[in-house]
C-alpha cells in the first residue's frame, strides 16, 4: 500500500483518460466501461493507477473474504505451483483430496465436485438434480427456483436467475423452470410438486441486494421437499464460506439443504466452486456423465485449503458476526439520519442500504459518490447498494466507510437540494 496515497476525490487524471479509451477499444461492450483500474490492496484497502486508496466493500464481489493480499495464499500456491499447477480430471492430487475431506467434515456432506465458477457448480447442482430424479424413477425434471435470485450466467444457472433482462436475449433456454416469489411461503403447494427434480434458493439473496430468507420460509421448503423427494439446493455462493457468520449460511437457519454450492470467497482469488452433496443426492451419478478439465486443479484447491483453514480457525466466524452487527448498527444509523434510504438490511457481512423511491438519485449515482469519497461499493437489485467488506475487516475500517457513505449521501443530497433552488 502506498503510504500516503492521494485522496480519492482527486480529478481524474490523464491516466484515467488513457485507459477509458483503452477498455472501450478492446473489451467486448458487456460492462459498463470505462472502469477504475487496481493495482494493488491490503486487506479492505484498495489502491489505483493514480496512487489513490479506496476501502474496498466490494471484496471482488465477495470473493477476497481474507482481504486483499491475504498472507500464506500466495506462499502456498507459489509452492505448488512449482510442484504440479494441473494435472486434470484424469488424475488426482493431494491437495483436491485434502480440500474434499476439510469440505466434507467442516460441513457434514459425503461428497464433493470441483468446479471453477459459481455458475458452473450451479450448472452442476442442477444437472445432478435432473440425473437423480431420472436413476431413482422419480417423475420430476421441473426446477423452482425464485424472484430475485441469482445464479449465474450459463444456460441452465441463467434459466433458474430471476432478471429477465439478463435472460431474454439468450431464450430459448433450458426449458421447465419454474419461478415463485422469494419469502412466500402461502401458495407454495401450488407451485411445488412432484414435476420437480429441484428447488432451488439462495438463503440470502445477493445479487438481489442482500435479502434474507426468512427462517420459516426456508424450513417450508425443506418440508415439502423431503415429503415429495425434491432435491433442495442452496445457492452458497455469494452468502456462504463465513460470508454471513457461519461456514454456511443455512447453519444460521438451522435448514440443510440436500446440495450446497460454494465458490467465490473458496479459492480465495482464484477461480474454485465446490459442489457439495449427500450420499442420496449424488446417487445417479455416473463416470462420464459431467466433468471439469481444470475443476479441482492442485494450485485452487491449496488456495481453498489455506482459506478453509483461516475460515474455521477459533474465534474467526464470531468475529465476522460482531463485525456484521458493527455493520448492521452504523447502516440503520445511517438509514434514521437520511430520509434518501428507505432501508438497511443483510446478514453477517452481506449488507445492503436502499435508495428510497423518493430519492433524486438512483443507486447507481450513490456508488459513484460513494466511490468519489473513497469507498468502493456495488450496486444489487434494482434500488440497493451492496456493502460486502472482507471478512477480516477491522472496526476502524467500518468506521471509516461509514462515514464516507454519510459523506457520499450527504454530497448527493446537497447537489439535488441545490438544483432544486436554481430551478426558476
Ligand atoms: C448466488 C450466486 N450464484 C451464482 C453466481 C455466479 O457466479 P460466477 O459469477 O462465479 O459464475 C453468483 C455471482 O455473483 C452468485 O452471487
Amino acid at each position: 500500500m502506498t503510504a500516503g496515497a492521494a485522496n480519492a476525490t482527486a480529478p481524474a487524471s490523464e491516466t484515467d483518460r488513457a485507459l477509458a479509451l483503452e477498455e472501450l477499444e478492446r473489451f467486448a461492450p458487456l460492462y459498463p466501461l470505462p472502469r477504475l483500474e487496481l493495482v494493488s490492496g491490503r486487506n479492505a484497502r484498495v489502491v489505483d493507477t493514480a496512487g489513490r486508496e479506496y476501502i474496498d466493500f466490494v471484496s471482488g464481489i465477495g470473493v477476497n473474504a481474507l482481504g486483499h493480499a491475504p498472507a500464506g495464499i500466495a506462499r502456498a500456491v507459489a509452492r505448488q505451483m512449482k510442484l504440479l499447477a494441473h494435472c486434470s480430471n484424469l488424475f488426482a492430487n493431494r491437495p483436491a483430496i485434502e480440500l474434499a475431506r476439510a469440505l466434507t467434515d467442516a460441513t457434514g456432506y459425503s461428497k464433493v465436485f470441483f468446479c471453477n465458477s459459481g455458475t458452473e457448480g450451479m450448472e452442476a447442482a442442477l444437472k445432478f438434480a435432473r440425473a437423480r430424479a431420472r436413476a431413482l424413477g422419480l417423475p420430476g425434471r421441473d426446477v423452482l427456483a425464485f424472484r430475485g435470485g441469482f445464479h449465474g450466467r450459463t444456460a441452465f444457472a441463467l434459466s433458474a436467475t430471476w432478471t429477465p433482462s439478463y435472460r431474454e436475449p439468450f431464450e430459448p433456454l433450458v426449458p421447465g423452470v419454474r419461478f415463485a416469489d422469494f419469502n412466500q411461503v402461502e401458495g407454495l403447494d401450488q407451485v411445488l410438486d412432484e414435476g420437480l427434480a429441484a428447488v432451488v434458493v439462495e438463503p440470502v439473496q445477493g445479487e438481489g441486494g442482500a435479502v434474507p430468507a426468512r427462517r420459516e420460509f426456508l424450513e417450508a421448503l425443506r418440508a415439502r421437499c423431503s415429503a415429495l423427494g425434491v432435491q433442495l439446493i442452496f445457492d452458497e455462493v455469494q452468502c456462504g464460506m463465513g460470508r454471513c457468520g457461519w461456514l454456511l449460511a443455512a447453519q444460521h437457519y438451522r435448514v440443510r439443504a440436500d446440495v450446497t454450492v460454494l465458490s467465490k470467497a473458496l479459492g480465495g482469488g482464484l477461480p474454485l466452486a465446490a459442489v457439495l452433496m449427500s450420499d442420496e443426492a449424488a446417487r445417479g451419478l455416473a463416470p462420464g456423465q459431467h466433468g471439469c478439465t481444470f475443476g479441482g486443479g492442485p494450485a485452487v484447491t491449496s488456495a481453498g485449503l489455506q482459506v478453509l483453514e483461516r475460515v474455521r480457525r477459533p474465534g474467526f466466524l464470531a468475529r465476522v458476526r460482531a463485525r456484521g452487527r458493527n455493520l448492521e448498527k452504523g447502516l440503520e444509523a445511517l438509514a434514521q439520519r437520511h430520509s434518501t434510504i428507505s432501508e438497511a438490511r443483510g446478514l453477517g457481512l452481506l449488507r445492503a442500504v436502499v435508495v428510497a423511491d423518493s430519492a433524486p438519485f438512483d443507486a447507481p449515482a450513490l456508488v459513484k459518490a460513494a466511490r468519489d469519497h473513497g469507498l468502493l461499493l456495488v450496486r444489487g437489485g434494482e434500488r440497493a447498494v451492496r456493502l460486502i467488506p472482507p471478512l477480516t475487516v477491522s472496526p476502524g475500517e467500518i468506521e471509516e466507510a461509514l462515514a464516507r457513505l454519510d459523506r457520499a449521501l450527504h454530497h448527493l443530497e446537497d447537489q439535488a437540494a441545490t438544483k432544486g433552488e436554481k430551478k426558476p
